[in-house]
């Protein structure tokens, strides 16, 4: 298996590019299944989770080919099969969202019950509840779901998310462009990628109103056109890149960014006395400037911090003077790279789904593994700073979310190497 080896590296410098959002992607990608005519999405990030995708598409009937980089063409001119590969399935769990554009398209959808993952069981509940809410029938069974809608296809109907999810809001958006009459999602998901889905549906012909607050309209229309859409910057890695700069003392400029969209980061970066200034060319991020403190997170839905963020943002936690609280409220298991940092020398405690991190530490490499995409995030960050080499294992979840992942972070001076087993 491949791993990482990564240096004490000191201050980063120089600059990075943001690539397109991986958690914008999927959804625009699944909603090409809708169209019987091409649509075009630009800046599309190399991502391991985009090549899963394509390939879940391409059994479905979709043509999809990819003329240069970054630019992806999406033709289903028709469905060949409502029946998604349960081997290309299992790759991906967001391989769920193109059950939405099925049902709409096609009456019906059959996944296999995407597993869980180390961050928590990932229940599907709030998607059958919304197809159920515009009329399918659904149906889960030990290996898959299915679902049915009525002989005349989707009626609209209102469905309220008990939590806002984000793949619910964008799946049950994706069912109801198609369906009869008007939907209102309740306590809908607010995320800048549930805004760019909707962009991108009303581009190809949908009536979408609402997205990116808690109540989304969805007027049902006969069919979709194609369009051409370029994918928002990736705030995740956004947040990423500012928190590299952060640990490491460093200053980067990062280009291609939305700073509406790490608002948050924006906020309690500074408040540990990390420059931060939005500059013409995006944003400017100095952690280098004066000895940085503690601060306390607490992981929201958006538009609260971003619980991507929260095991990048403890890596760095560990390395700035004073005791940090974190809360983890979005998933019920996302504590996983706490071990990893002990190793590491962080001394941190945990109590369900909070974390107290002493901070002051200087951390010492150590072989660590990646526990989930943004795990291994954290670990790379905190082997930039540890005395000696820190040697990562499990890093496919990196490659999965983080394009040009080694180029990008030794272009800004890091000492990292990815070795294969
Ligand atoms: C999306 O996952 C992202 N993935 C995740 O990013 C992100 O962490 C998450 O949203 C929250 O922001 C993609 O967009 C592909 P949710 P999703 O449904 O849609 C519970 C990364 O690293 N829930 O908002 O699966 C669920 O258990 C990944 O890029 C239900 O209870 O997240 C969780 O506790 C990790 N029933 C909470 O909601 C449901 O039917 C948030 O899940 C659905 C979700």
């Amino acid at each position: 298996m491949a791993k990482y080896l990564v240096q004490k590296s000191g201050p980063l410098s120089g600059e990075v590019t943001i690539s397109g959002a991986k958690n914008a992607v999927l959804p625009l990608m699944a909603a090409g299944l809708l169209a019987e005519e091409q649509t075009t999405i630009k800046d599309v990030p190399a991502l391991r989770d985009v090549n899963v995708l394509m390939e879940v598409m391409m059994k479905l009937g979709a043509e999809i080919d990819m003329p240069e980089e970054g630019v992806l063409n999406i033709h289903t001119k028709e469905i060949q099969t409502t029946e998604a590969d349960f081997d290309l399935f299992k790759k991906m769990r967001a391989s769920i969202l193109v059950m939405g554009p099925l049902l709409a398209r096609e009456g019906k959808a059959r996944m296999p019950l995407p597993g869980g993952c180390s961050i928590g069981a990932r229940p599907i509940d709030l998607h059958l509840k919304g197809f159920r809410q515009l009329g399918a029938t659904t149906e889960v069974k030990d290996t898959y779901v299915e679902a049915v809608a009525p002989e005349g296809g989707l009626v609209g109907g209102s469905v309220y998310l008990d939590f806002p999810s984000v793949g619910a809001t964008e799946n049950i958006m994706m069912a109801a462009v198609l369906a009869q009459g008007t939907t209102y999602i309740e306590n809908a998901a607010e995320e800048p990628e549930i805004v760019d889905l909707a962009n991108f549906l009303n581009k190809m012909g949908a009536r979408i109103k609402g997205a990116g607050t808690d109540t989304i309209k969805i007027e049902g229309v006969e069919h979709l056109k194609g369009t051409v859409h370029r994918v928002i910057p990736d705030r995740i890695e956004t947040g990423t890149f500012m928190l590299a700069a952060a640990i490491t003392r460093g200053e980067i400029l990062i280009k291609n960014v939305v700073t509406d969209h790490v608002k948050p980061i924006i906020a309690k970066l500074r408040e540990c006395g990390v420059q931060v200034e939005l500059v013409d060319e995006g944003m400017y991020v100095n952690g280098g400037n004066k000895a940085l403190t503690a601060t306390d997170i607490k992981t929201l839905p958006y538009p609260g911090f971003p619980t991507d963020i929260q095991s990048p943002f403890m890596a760095f936690l560990t390395t700035v003077e004073g005791e940090s609280q974190v809360q983890e409220t979005v998933f019920e298991n996302r504590f996983m790279h706490v071990a990893e940092l002990n190793r590491m020398g962080a001394n941190i405690k945990t109590d369900g789904r909070s974390a107290v991190i002493p901070g002051g530490k200087q951390l010492v490499g150590s072989q660590v593994i990646a526990t989930d995409l943004r795990a291994g995030a954290a670990m790379v960050l905190a082997g930039l700073v540890a005395e000696g080499t820190t040697e990562i294992s499990e890093i496919y979840h990196i490659d999965r979310g983080y394009e040009k992942f080694v180029e990008k972070f030794r272009g800004l001076g890091a000492t990292i190497i990815r070795i294969e087993d």
